[in-house]
Order: C-alpha cells, then structure tokens, then sequence
C-alpha cells in the first residue's frame, strides 16, 4: 500500500469523522432493528418503528460504501507513514485498523445477509459484531489519547488537520 509523508487528504479526513458518526448511530439505535423484525413475527404493529428500521438499512449501507471508497483512496491516495515508534506499536495500530476495515465490512453484509438471507444464522453474527465494535474503539480511543497527551506526537492532530504529518 503507498506510504508517503504528506499527512491524510482532507477527502480522507471526512470519510473518518462521517463514518465514526454513522457507526456511533448504528451502535446506539441497532437494538430497534431487532425490535421491529419481532413486532412483524409477533403480529405486534411495526409501524411506529419503519422509519428506525429504513434508517438502519440506509446508515448501514452508507457505512458499507463509503469504507469502499475510502479503502479506495487508500489505495490511490496512500496513507501518511506512521508516527515513528517502537516495532510493536507500530505494528499493533496497524493491525487495529486493518480490524476496523474488516469490521467495517462485514458488519453491515452480515446485517443484510440477516435481513434479506437467514435471520437465526446472521442476525447472531451480526448483533456479536456489536460488543467487538466497541471493543476496538475503547482501544482506538485510548490509543489516539496516549498518543495525543503521553507521548505528544502527532498521531491525533494529523487525524483533524489535513498535511500534517
Ligand atoms: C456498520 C453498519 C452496522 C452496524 C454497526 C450495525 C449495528 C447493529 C446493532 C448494534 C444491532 C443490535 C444488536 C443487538 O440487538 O444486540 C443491529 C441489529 C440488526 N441490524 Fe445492524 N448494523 C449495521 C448495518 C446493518 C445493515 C446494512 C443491515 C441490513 C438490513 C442491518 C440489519 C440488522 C438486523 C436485521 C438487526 C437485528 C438482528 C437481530 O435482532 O438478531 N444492520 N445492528
Ligand atoms: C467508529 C469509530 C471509529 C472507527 C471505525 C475508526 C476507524 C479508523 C481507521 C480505519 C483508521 C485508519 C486510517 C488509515 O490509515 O487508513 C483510523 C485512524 C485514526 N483514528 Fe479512528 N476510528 C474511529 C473513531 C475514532 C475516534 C473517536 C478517534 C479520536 C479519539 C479516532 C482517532 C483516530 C486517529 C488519531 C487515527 C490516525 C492514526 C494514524 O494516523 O496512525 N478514531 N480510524
């Protein structure tokens, strides 16, 4: 993958912080989604729930394009070459988005696959992507914090300013 020294694109800046929103959003309504497919199953009236469950449809399937088009940018764009560090850390943040990407993915195809597919198969897959997702952004997190006010190095600001490496 291109490495150069020029810091994230602002393009690529924008993608980070809409998706970072729009997964937020799925984590914290999900449940609704689930609530809606048992009131259809029970004969309960879903109504009151469509616009909960169109929303998580058309967020997910957002989240799932727009990781496309910033995988795609990565490719073509490249990415900064990381803040200098011991091997391993360099390593493990590496790894960490690379899980965040996969994740990006296969969160919002297994939510299809349960809606559309098989709904005892996918929809358990699914919903245990949802305690791995916070996993990692506590990580993520705490990792850019360490970053930012222990170590004091770039890693954070090149996150909100574009060029900064
Ligand atoms: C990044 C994208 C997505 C995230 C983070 C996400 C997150 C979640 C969460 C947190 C839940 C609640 C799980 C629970 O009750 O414990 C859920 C349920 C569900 N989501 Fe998603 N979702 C995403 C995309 C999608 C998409 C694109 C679909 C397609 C229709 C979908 C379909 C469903 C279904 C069917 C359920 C109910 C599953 C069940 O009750 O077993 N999701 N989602
Ligand atoms: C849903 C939540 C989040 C997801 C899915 C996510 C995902 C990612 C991914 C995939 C990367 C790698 C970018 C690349 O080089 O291709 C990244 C980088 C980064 N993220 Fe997040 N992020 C999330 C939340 C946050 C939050 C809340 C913060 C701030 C506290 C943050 C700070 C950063 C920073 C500083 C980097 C740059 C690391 C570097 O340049 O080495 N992220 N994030």
């Amino acid at each position: 993958m291109a490495r150069h020294s020029n810091g994230y694109t602002a393009l690529q800046l924008a993608l980070h912080w809409l998706i970072v929103l729009l997964v937020f959003f799925q984590l914290i309504f999900g449940e609704d989604m689930g609530r809606y497919n048992y009131f259809l199953r029970s004969g309960q009236d879903a109504a009151p729930l469509v616009t909960g469950y169109y929303l998580h449809v058309g967020v997910g399937i957002a989240v799932l394009v727009l990781t496309l088009v910033r995988l795609g940018l990565r490719l073509t764009q490249g990415v900064p070459t990381p803040v200098p560090g011991p091997a391993l850390q360099v390593r493990a943040g590496e790894a960490l988005h690379y899980l965040f990407y996969l994740m990006l993915i296969v969160t919002p195809i297994t939510g299809l696959l349960a809606q559309y597919v098989n709904m005892r198969t996918f929809g358990e897959i699914h919903a245990a992507n949802k305690p791995i997702f916070i996993l990692l952004i506590v990580l993520h997190v705490a990792a850019a914090l360490y970053h930012h006010f222990v170590l004091k190095d770039t890693t954070l600001r090149r996150m909100m300013v574009p060029g900064t490496h």
